[in-house]
């Protein structure tokens, strides 16, 4: 971080994961959002407030620092793909029935729907407001892709519903939209973290691959959290991907692994409407063990985290200024929430 010294020049050492986390939690609670309408704004601070790992705001950081050290140039966009993030995780809840997120009732079971609905949508017009903030020279750039990646995490968002109808989803069409619905906004903050901080168009897409690989392993553990992670640490319930039928990379391991007896128990499953939820997560989670899906999936994540700091290391930069991202990778890899 900037620093000054006795003879008053200024230097910089780099940011920490650490630094760049509350750096940007310092700021999430000065951003100033609107009164009123209350019923509008409310949630939004509400969202805010409930803090969540910052990682894609730290990423914009952690990348903008990989090539120069003015990151006060990538602290507003840091902020506006947050607050994309946050708007992504309130539409999100409606969509797959959640009721829990960040240790607290969700925006719409502690206000409405249609709240979370509204709330939600402004927060994604003051997400693009904020990416207009990036100096001129790379304003179009970096707005640009950040509304193509936006859009991409809604074609993910809609391929994970049309799944939840399908019986039989391939790994592939699950990779695809993983990609869409959490990889991309992961490399996506990488490359515009790089692209304020003047790095080449090579070397931010060189970042950008780092990420899209960081993401799919992000995604395979958020699909082993929900299933096998301890719910008080996510803040979030758990077992809902299996309560909502979700092709996860469990649910799809699962069946191809399964014997004959297994899928139709698995299927009988996935077509039955009325379930006690409980019983319902218990027994698909006995079918997971006894294939050892969590075993599978654990590998999974080593191979995508292995191809991310490939990457990394053939990043054209000094390797002390990687260090923090290699943090960062290490960090993501051994989280419990
Ligand atoms: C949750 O994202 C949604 C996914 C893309 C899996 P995070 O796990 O980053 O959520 P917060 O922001 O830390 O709460
Ligand atoms: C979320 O995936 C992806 C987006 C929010 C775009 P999930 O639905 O698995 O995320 P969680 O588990 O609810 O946080
Ligand atoms: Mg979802
Ligand atoms: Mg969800
Ligand atoms: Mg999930």
């Amino acid at each position: 971080m900037p620093l000054f010294i006795e003879n008053h020049y200024l230097v910089h050492t780099m940011y920490t994961l650490l630094e760049a986390q509350n750096l940007v939690e310092r700021h999430i609670n000065t951003l100033s959002v609107p009164d009123t309408p209350p019923e509008l704004y409310e949630p939004v601070k509400y969202i805010l407030s409930l803090g969540g790992k910052r990682i894609r705001p730290a990423l914009v950081i952690l990348a903008c620092d990989l090539f120069a050290g003015a990151v006060e140039s990538a602290l507003l966009p840091a902020m506006g793909i947050e607050i994309f993030h946050n708007f992504t995780l309130l539409h999100d809840d409606i969509m797959d029935r959640s009721e829990r997120r960040r240790g607290h009732p969700t925006v719409h079971i502690k206000y409405n729907e249609n709240v979370a609905i509204l709330s939600g949508d402004v927060m994604s017009i003051l997400a693009s407001r904020l990416m207009n903030h990036a100096p001129g020279v790379v304003r179009n750039v970096v707005h640009d892709v950040f509304t193509h990646t936006a859009m991409q995490v809604c074609e993910g968002q809609q391929m994970d519903m049309n799944f939840e109808e399908l019986l039989t989803v391939t790994e592939d069409e699950y990779l695809t939209m993983i990609e869409l619905k959490t990889a991309v906004l992961i490399a996506a903050s990488l490359k515009i973290g790089a692209i304020l901080g003047g790095a080449s168009q090579r070397d931010a897409e060189d970042l950008y691959e780092f990420g899209r690989y960081l993401g799919l392993a992000f995604q395979l553990q958020d699909d082993l959290l929900d299933t096998y992670g301890d719910s008080e640490v996510m803040g979030k319930n758990q077992g809902t991907d299996i309560v909502d039928n979700k092709k996860t990379f469990l649910m799809i391991q699962a069946l191809e692994a399964a014997s004959l007896a297994q899928k139709e128990e698995l299927c009988e499953w996935l077509k039955r409407k009325e379930f006690d939820r409980g019983e319902k997560i218990k027994a698909v989670t006995a079918i997971f063990d006894t294939l050892k899906i969590k075993e599978l999936a654990e590998n999974r994540i080593q191979d995508y985290y292995r191809h991310a700091l490939t990457n990394l290391e053939n990043l054209n930069r000094p390797e002390e200024r990687k260090t923090e991202l290699f943090n960062f990778a290490s960090f993501l890899m051994n989280r419990n929430r």
